[in-house]
């Protein structure tokens, strides 16, 4: 029989699913149904909202420690999430799901049913909260902060400049997210200030800390004004659509952000800049290439004024009409263009998306960490990589620049299709026998659509002039795969490339 007497339950924090876990337990036991139980956290107690209530802990008994309740993985794996949601009744939505799943067995097969409908939907905020964090947290470099007016959570001084952002999550997420910045920005020092606590990363280890005042965030570094230079030039008035902008980046979010001070303003323009757009009539891409009599001549077929009909005569001259390409606007920010790099004719050719940070300082295809895991890979199926060619869909490094570091960006179709002619005269030149995609953009570089690579990866697909294109993974794809999934993933990758190995050993077939 439910026991009727009001239990409440203070948890340690708002996010304390541990004890939220260990309260369950006892409270099932004891048959306490869900009407009976008011949860509070301690938060929430020391601001008066539980003073005059009796309080029972809800710690775990010793009867209590070794009690389980069995429940399905996914209701394990909603409360991870729900319990970050801001709505204070979470914990009780949760419980009565929880009571309710033990007494009414048609309950895991009715989604439609309002408490879990309810649920699903706070869970689902949940992660929107995070995925907009990961997306929105702006860093800037301090270089040293005055004393006494150190943020909470900035560090004394160190290695490497601090890196501060401030953001105003809607769920109590940050500490949840906390692993992922570390992960994502382990070689520098940063602090991301929030309204309810602040996280610092010093290299080696999280610290949380105090909630911070959005006064704490701190000026503009060089970084950022480049960023804004960038984000200016690449703005297109006639593809600005604001509802959609809205949606992907709500408006809470912009004032955090350094390009949000621009949107405005270009957006007021956008009309005007539009029209004149139109009213100009509609233009050739045009290739930006010096034509100074200094300028390395480019051999070219007769028709020099339109870029598609133009093709390099030779790898040397393809890579010095490269460097000056700018029909997209990646090139004015990279260091350098960077060609494939291989024999003129090698058997294989792999394409990738578009060079990394340490390719654009370096002007060399796969040097980076996507690169070793390419190199791991020819070195276990016997390939020499010095017999194969290696390239880019795109030859110009695209990034943003998150404080300091230039972070990956994936170059737009457009942006592709303006590189698409670079990769064209590279396969005109090398005529492989095939190709490897790595990776969505090479894909559908290489076959004029989209291709599924999910789905497709291990097929060889067939382009227009003949060659046939073995869909895979891109290897970065592999790097951001969790640790203990990696090796099964390289696996898998490594049983698609061995489907070109008859290139490399004539006699193996390559289905
Ligand atoms: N990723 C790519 O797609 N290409 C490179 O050259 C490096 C990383």
């Amino acid at each position: 029989m439910a026991d009727a007497v009001l239990r409440s339950v203070t948890l340690a924090s708002a996010i304390d699913l541990d004890g939220f876990r260990r309260a369950c337990r006892t409270l099932i036991a004891d048959a306490v149904a869900p009407e009976n139980i008011s949860w509070g956290t301690q938060d929430e107690r020391d601001g008066g909202l539980f003073l005059d209530e009796p309080m029972v802990s809800a710690g775990p008994r010793a009867a209590d420690a070794a009690l389980t309740v069995p429940v399905p993985p996914a209701f394990v794996a909603l409360c991870e999430n729900v319990v970050l949601h801001r709505a204070p009744d979470r914990f009780g939505l949760l419980y009565r799901l929880l009571w309710r799943l033990r007494r009414e067995p048609g309950l895991r097969d009715d989604p439609l049913d309002p408490d879990r409908v309810e649920a699903e939907r706070r869970a689902q905020a949940v992660r929107r909260d995070m995925h907009k964090m990961k997306a929105f947290v702006r860093f800037r470099a301090v270089d040293e902060v005055p004393h006494g007016d150190a943020p909470p959570g900035a560090a004394e001084a160190g290695d490497g400049p601090l890196h501060v952002a401030w953001f105003e999550p809607e769920h109590h997420i940050v500490e949840a997210i906390a692993p992922f910045f570390a992960r994502r920005f382990t070689q520098m020092r940063w602090a991301i200030l929030t309204p309810e606590c602040s996280v610092r990363w010093d290299g080696t280890q999280l610290e949380f800390g105090p909630p911070a005042r959005r006064e704490d965030g701190l000026p503009a570094d060089a970084g950022e004004r480049l960023w804004l230079t960038y984000y200016q030039s690449i703005f297109n008035p006639a593809r600005l659509k604001l509802a959609t902008m809205q949606r992907e980046m709500p408006q809470r979010y912009w004032r955090n952000l350094p390009e949000a001070q621009l949107i405005a303003p270009l957006a007021a323009g956008a009309a005007q800049r539009s029209t004149e757009m139109i009213a100009k009539g509609p233009t050739r891409p045009a290739r930006r290439i010096a034509t100074a009599p200094s300028a390395v001549a480019v051999p070219t077929e007769p028709n020099q004024t339109d870029p598609a009909q133009e093709r390099p005569a030779s790898l040397g001259g393809l890579r010095q009409a490269l460097d000056r390409c700018r029909e997209c606007p990646i090139g004015a920010h990279a260091t350098q263009a960077v060609p494939g790099a291989g024999p003129k004719r090698a058997r294989l050719m792999f394409v990738g998306e578009q060079p990394g940070d340490q390719e654009d300082l370096r002007g060399l295809p796969f040097v980076g960490p996507a690169g070793k895991l390419l190199d791991r890979a020819f070195a276990q199926l016997g390939w020499p990589r010095d017999a194969t060619y290696v390239t880019n869909a795109v030859k110009h490094f695209k990034y943003e620049l998150r404080g300091k570091r230039r972070i990956h960006k994936t170059p737009s179709q457009q942006e592709a299709a303006a590189c698409l002619h670079w990769l064209e005269s590279e396969i005109e030149l090398v005529r492989p026998e095939a190709l490897v995609a790595l990776g969505a953009t090479a894909a559908r570089q290489l076959t004029g659509s989209a291709v599924a690579v999910l789905r497709q990866r291990g097929q060889w697909l067939e382009r227009g002039d003949g060659r046939r294109v073995l869909i895979t993974l891109h290897p970065s794809a592999l790097l951001r795969i969790e640790p203990e999934l990696r090796e099964a993933a390289y696996a898998a990758w490594l049983d698609d490339l061995h489907k070109a190995d008859a290139l490399f050993h004539p006699g193996v077939a390559t289905t």
